[in-house]
């Protein structure tokens, strides 16, 4: 399981601008801009799966997704596995919301931070779910053990 919250206790949907408090999982090279830009279109979310940044997948997925809602959508990447030059790409289609996981999300703070995308951190213990509170980030993704890829040592309702 996987559970959200906001970092100051405001209603998902009010952060995110969504009319439902669904979230599309931004699964790498599956959530492509046509489920995502679905998933916005009913009044959830949609995260595009970035993961590890393939410029020419999301080069062709996120014009789709931008073109396709005109409600907030946004794009995940792994953390790790990232540079700065990956997230400014994804930035330059203003997405509603950048989704960080599995790694640091101090490199790309600043560079979300100077627009209006909201940052959502997913963490996998306590002290990455401190340092996410520390970054400022706008929403949390607690994953547990028991989420469908898991990187958590605890079950999420132990976090
Ligand atoms: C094929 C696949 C790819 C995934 N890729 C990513 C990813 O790139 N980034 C990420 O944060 N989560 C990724 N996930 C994990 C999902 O975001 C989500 O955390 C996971 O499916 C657990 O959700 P649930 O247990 O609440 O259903 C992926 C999941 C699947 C099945």
């Amino acid at each position: 399981m996987t559970a959200f919250s906001t970092a100051d206790g405001t209603e998902l949907t009010e952060l995110l601008g969504v009319r439902h408090p669904i979230v599309l999982a931004p699964m790498g090279g599956s959530a492509g801009g046509a489920p995502a830009a679905a998933v916005s279109q009913a009044g959830g979310l949609g995260l595009l799966g970035g993961a590890y940044w393939d410029r020419a997948w999301l080069e062709r997925e996120l014009p789709i997704v931008s073109e396709s809602t005109d409600q907030p959508w946004g794009v995940g990447f792994l953390a790790w596995a990232i540079d700065a030059g990956a997230v400014q790409h994804a930035l330059e289609f203003n997405p509603a919301a950048v989704m960080l996981s599995f790694g640091d999300p101090r490199p790309f703070v600043d560079q979300i931070r100077r627009t209006d995308a909201a940052l959502i951190v997913q963490v996998a213990d306590l002290d990455e779910a401190r340092l996410a509170v520390d970054v400022g980030a706008d929403a949390i993704v607690a994953q547990g053990t028991d989420s469908t890829i898991s990187t958590s040592s605890r079950p999420t309702a132990r976090m």
